[in-house]
C-alpha cells in the first residue's frame, strides 16, 4: 500500500456529539429540518446551505454537484441553476433527484430524495432581484453553463460587455435560461452520528398525507 493509501486507511472519526431518537425528532419533517438549519447557523457552519445534488439523465447516466439550498417552502426545497446545464438537461428528461447536506461540524447528514419541478417565473425573478448585480451579470455570462469553452478570457470579455450594457443603477433581466428547481421530497433521512459506528437513522416517507417515521440500521 502506498503511504497515501495508508493516511486514507487511518483517517477516521469517532462520532461523540449525541444522539437522535424517536422521542425527540420533531413529527414534522420540515420543522425538525428547520430545527438541524438553525443549529448548524448558531454552530458557525460554514455554507450550512451547501448541499450535493445528485441527478441522472434519461439513460441513468449519475452526475453530482454542489448547489446552495435557497428555500424551504411548501414542503419543497428549492435551489436556483441555469436550465440548459447538465443538472436542468437531466432533470428536464429525469426529474428526480437526491439531496445531501454534510454538517461535519455536527456530526449530521440529511439525505432528501423526491420529484422536481421548476419554480414559478415570478419566484426565480424575485430570486434573481434580490442577488448582487454581478452575481446577475454572472448568470448571463454563464448563459451556456457545461459547454466546452476555449479559454477564460471568452468569458470575461463577455462579462465586460454586459457590464457596459447593464450599467450599476440599471435592471438586469431574468435570464430565460434561468431559475429555480423545488425537491418535493418523498424521503428525508436525518443521519447523527454515534460512537462505534452505531449510528443514528430516522426516516421519514410518506403515509397518505402525513409522515411515517421509521429507523434504519447504521
Ligand atoms: C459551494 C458551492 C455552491 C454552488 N452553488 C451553486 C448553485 O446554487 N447553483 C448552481 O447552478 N451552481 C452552483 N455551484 C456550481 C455547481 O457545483 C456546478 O459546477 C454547476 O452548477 C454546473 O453543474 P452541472 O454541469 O452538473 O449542471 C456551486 C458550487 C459550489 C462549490
Amino acid at each position: 500500500m502506498s503511504k497515501e493509501n495508508n493516511r486514507l486507511a487511518d483517517l477516521r472519526e469517532n462520532y461523540e456529539q449525541g444522539g437522535l431518537t424517536e422521542a425527540e425528532i420533531s413529527a414534522d419533517p420540515f420543522l425538525q429540518f428547520e430545527n438541524w438549519l438553525s443549529e448548524a447557523i448558531e454552530a458557525g457552519v460554514t455554507e450550512p446551505n451547501a448541499m450535493t445534488l445528485a441527478t441522472a439523465s434519461s439513460e441513468g447516466e449519475p452526475s453530482a454537484r454542489t448547489v446552495l439550498l435557497k428555500g424551504l417552502e411548501d414542503g419543497s426545497f428549492s435551489f436556483f441553476t441555469n436550465y440548459n446545464s447538465r443538472k436542468g438537461q437531466d432533470l428536464e428528461a429525469n426529474p428526480r433527484a437526491s439531496l445531501v447536506i454534510h454538517w461535519r461540524e455536527l456530526e449530521r447528514q440529511i439525505i432528501i430524495r423526491g420529484t422536481v419541478s421548476r419554480t414559478t417565473r415570478e419566484e426565480s425573478d424575485s430570486y434573481f432581484q434580490s442577488r448582487p448585480r454581478s452575481s446577475r451579470i454572472g448568470a448571463w455570462v454563464s448563459q451556456h453553463q457545461t459547454s466546452a469553452i476555449t479559454d477564460r478570457s471568452h468569458i470575461e470579455e463577455l462579462e465586460e460587455q454586459l457590464q457596459k450594457k447593464w450599467p450599476e443603477g440599471s435592471d438586469v433581466p431574468l435570464p430565460p435560461f434561468w431559475g429555480g428547481y423545488q425537491v418535493k421530497p418523498d424521503y428525508i433521512e436525518f443521519w447523527q452520528g454515534r460512537p462505534s459506528r452505531l449510528h443514528d437513522r430516522l426516516v421519514f416517507t410518506p403515509n397518505g398525507s402525513d409522515w411515517h417515521l421509521g429507523r434504519l440500521s447504521p
